[in-house]
C-alpha cells in the first residue's frame, strides 16, 4: 500500500490520531475520519459529503498545500459555526499523495 499517506487527526476531545489514508480509493478527509471512527456516527458527514452541513469542518494545522476552495465550500463555511481562517470542509478534500504529513483538528460539533 505505497499509495497511503500519513495524516494526523486531532479529534474533538483533543486526542491526536496518526492514521493511514489511501490515495487510490477516491476517499475524502471526512470519510477517513468516519472510517477510523474518530467522531461519533451522526456527528460528521451528516449531508453525505455535499458541502451542505459543515459537520465535517476541520482546522488545517500543517502547511500542507490543499486544493483550493470551491464556491459551495466557501458558502457553507460562511454560515457555519466556529469557523477560523484555517477552516476547511473535510468532505471537499480528496486524499492525494501530496497530502503526506497533513495535520488537521476536527472542529467542535455545532
Ligand atoms: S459532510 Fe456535510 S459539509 Fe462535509
Amino acid at each position: 500500500m505505497e499509495q497511503d499517506v500519513n495524516i494526523k487527526i486531532i479529534d474533538r476531545d483533543g486526542v491526536a490520531h496518526d492514521v493511514l489514508a489511501p490515495t487510490d480509493m477516491a476517499m475524502n478527509l471526512m470519510e477517513v475520519v468516519r472510517s477510523y471512527e474518530l467522531a461519533p456516527e451522526g456527528t460528521i458527514g451528516v449531508c453525505g459529503g455535499m458541502a451542505m452541513c459543515a459537520s465535517c469542518q476541520c482546522y488545517v494545522i500543517s502547511e500542507t498545500e490543499l486544493p483550493e476552495m470551491q464556491d459551495d465550500e466557501e458558502a457553507m463555511l460562511s454560515e457555519a459555526f466556529y469557523v477560523k481562517d484555517n477552516s476547511r470542509l473535510g468532505c471537499q478534500i480528496q486524499i492525494t499523495p501530496e497530502m503526506e504529513g497533513l495535520e488537521v483538528e476536527l472542529a467542535p460539533e455545532s
